[in-house]
């Protein structure tokens, strides 16, 4: 890649719209946080956890997500973890960023659902006052656990809802079809929340297509098996449904092998609103720009496909008309 695209895909202007905050934990974060609050971890050392980031599915890499999210306890710590996040975003010109958090992985080890989200959204507001980053929280329910956490949860956050902008599901796909959720996302729609779901990343085209009908979402976090069913990719195409890609997630889970077999370039030529994202940048080896340059490094992407990925990530945010024009408006600029 020659210098000026990939200057370009650094200073252009973006929106992430995939990121779990607990994803964002840095190793030296977690030990850190252990010491602070005295909790005991499985690794003796950075590096040893750092060595056990060697996944080979989904699953895997989750017994190692929740097992460092333990060290959260204090509205503090999540402060610091989204801070920390929304520094690096800042660095690779984020100019908005919606953020998904876990609330069951904390309020199962007794962590109140109030500590965890206002620790969150107090840093998302310092970022908005000191550099003007716009964002949001999306509040994601377990899918391996029952519709009837996920309802508990709802009603944990119903006095904070002024700080949700929606809701997601994620953890362990397979065996968890979207239609587990569909009573708990019905309501969530009456409550004037918006709605995305995880759906093909591990799991059949069918999530997707379920994730659609059954749940009403605005957005499929992955989406990437779309391919493998061309009605279901040209139904995604015409309705111009966005969806949240995570390139360096993507061969860490070993979704494909290789940078070089992501399927990022064939979604835009299929007329696809794709988006780059980070998904747990602390565990799959980068944040925003490390996931556009491992991208345009080994596939045939160029400065369109730049400009289009930046225009996608702002088209498919939860923001108003007037605000998506006006960074619409600088993308162009910055490519003009
Ligand atoms: N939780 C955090 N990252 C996830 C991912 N990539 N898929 C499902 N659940 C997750
Ligand atoms: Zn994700």
């Amino acid at each position: 890649m020659d210098q000026a695209l990939r200057d370009l895909l650094q200073r252009m202007p973006k929106a992430e719209l995939h990121i779990h905050i607990e994803g964002s934990l840095e190793p030296e974060l977690i030990f850190a946080l252990a010491e602070r609050n005295q909790v005991k971890l499985d690794y003796p050392s950075v590096e040893a956890l750092r060595r056990a980031y060697a996944f080979t599915d989904l699953q895997s890499f989750l017994d190692i997500y929740y097992a460092g999210a333990s060290v959260l306890l204090k509205e503090q710590d999540f402060y610091d973890m989204t801070w920390a996040y929304l520094q690096k975003a800042r660095q690779d010109n984020v100019r908005h960023a919606e953020i998904f958090f876990d609330p069951q992985t904390h309020t199962d080890r007794g962590v109140p659902f109030e500590i965890a989200i206002n620790g969150i959204h107090r840093a998302l507001q310092d970022a908005r006052a000191q550099w003007g980053m716009s964002g949001g929280l999306i509040m994601c329910f377990l899918r391996h656990l029952s519709e009837e956490d996920a309802f508990k949860t709802l009603e944990q956050a119903m006095p904070h809802l002024d700080k949700i902008i929606g809701v997601g599901l994620d953890s362990s796909e397979r065996g968890h079809p979207p239609e587990k959720f569909a009573r708990v996302f019905a309501r969530c729609g009456e409550l004037g929340l918006h709605r995305v779901a995880h759906a093909g990343e591990e799991g059949p085209p069918e999530y997707i297509r379920n994730a659609l009908d059954i749940l009403k979402v605005e957005r499929i976090d992955h989406g990437v098996r779309c391919l493998e069913d061309p009605a279901l990719t040209e139904r995604l195409a015409r309705e111009g449904m966005p969806l949240t890609v995570c390139p360096l997630s993507n061969i860490k889970l070993r979704v494909f092998d290789r940078n070089a077999d992501h399927n990022l370039r064939a979604l835009l030529d299929a007329g696809l609103a794709a988006t780059v994202n980070s998904d747990d940048p602390a565990y799959f080896g980068g944040y925003m720009n490390d996931n556009f340059i491992a991208m345009f490094e080994a596939l045939p992407l160029e400065r369109r496909h730049a400009w289009q990925l930046a225009r996608n990530s702002f088209v498919a945010a939860f923001l108003d008309e007037d605000k998506k024009k006006a960074f619409v408006d600088e993308v162009d600029a910055c490519f003009a």
